[in-house]
This record gives C-alpha cells, sequence and structure tokens, in this order.
C-alpha cells in the first residue's frame, strides 16, 4: 500500500472521507446546520492537514473556533467525534500505510478527543446560563 507523502495523496484522504462524512450519521452537521460550500471546505482542510503532517505551513485558521457555534445549534456529542474518528481512521488505513499515515490517526484522535470536550463544556455552560 502507498505511503501518505504527497499534496494529492492529501487531497484523496480528505476527499474520500468527507464522501463518507456525507453518507454518515454525521453528514447533516455539514449539509443541514453549517450548510458548508465544499469548495471552500475541502481545499481548507487539505491545507489544515498539509500543515500537520507535512509541517507546510498553509493553514492559518483557529478550528476549534468555527466549531462551537456548530454545537450551539445541534451539540456535538462524543458519538458523533466516534463516529468521525471512525470514519477517518478507516479511510486512512484503507488508503495509506507507513509513519505519516499512522501519525495522521494520532493527531486526529487527540484533535477530537479534546473538541470532544470543549463542546461538551461549551454545552454544560449553556445549560447553566
Ligand atoms: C463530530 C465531529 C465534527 C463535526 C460534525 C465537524 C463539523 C465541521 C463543520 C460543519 C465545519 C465547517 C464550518 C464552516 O465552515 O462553517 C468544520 C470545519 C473544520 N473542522 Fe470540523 N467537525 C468535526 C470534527 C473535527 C475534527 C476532529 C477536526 C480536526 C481533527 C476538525 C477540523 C476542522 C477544521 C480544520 C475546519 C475548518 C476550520 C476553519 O474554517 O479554519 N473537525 N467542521
Amino acid at each position: 500500500m502507498k505511503k501518505l507523502e504527497t499534496r494529492e495523496d492529501i487531497e484523496f484522504l480528505v476527499n474520500t472521507f468527507y464522501k463518507k462524512v456525507e453518507k454518515s450519521g454525521i453528514g447533516f452537521f455539514f449539509n443541514d446546520i453549517a450548510k458548508v460550500d465544499w469548495s471552500l471546505h475541502l481545499p481548507k482542510m487539505y491545507k489544515f492537514w498539509e500543515t500537520l503532517l507535512f509541517g507546510q505551513i498553509s493553514y492559518k485558521g483557529n478550528p476549534m473556533a468555527v466549531h462551537f457555534p456548530i454545537n450551539q445549534m445541534v451539540p456535538m456529542e462524543k458519538q458523533h467525534f466516534e463516529t468521525w474518528l471512525k470514519l477517518w481512521t478507516e479511510t486512512v488505513e484503507e488508503n495509506f500505510t507507513g509513519e505519516t499515515a499512522d501519525l495522521a490517526i494520532y493527531k486526529a484522535g487527540n484533535i477530537a478527543n479534546l473538541m470532544a470536550y470543549k463542546m461538551e463544556t461549551a454545552t454544560k455552560l449553556e445549560k447553566l446560563s
């Protein structure tokens, strides 16, 4: 199987992942809640992953911040992050091998856990206010 090493690999990975996401139980967050413009979202995600995996600093943004307003509309729960991570891990493993592929799974897991915690906390605080 192929190593994850080029920008084209990232584009393939991200495109394949979001095709799965759209068909899954978390697809509605993208299509119905945030109503994402895929022609903008996908290139942003290429840059995000290129920055994380290749140290090519092309993504500038705050990945946590964009999720709070979505979470306010529909709480993003643990089960949603589990689905996200399962699909990401599956997509990486089905297509790539090697250290960078492992890193893609590892980093996604860390960010997903942190994000899940932050969204849960925000939801709890919202309920108190
Ligand atoms: C249940 C899990 C998740 C859902 C439903 C979700 C949903 C979304 C949506 C709807 C957007 C588009 C926001 C917009 O442009 O209006 C977005 C953006 C983004 N997401 Fe997620 N996300 C999830 C998990 C993650 C995780 C685990 C990561 C990182 C590993 C991540 C990284 C990003 C990044 C980098 C952006 C673009 C931020 C920017 O605009 O700069 N997301 N997400």
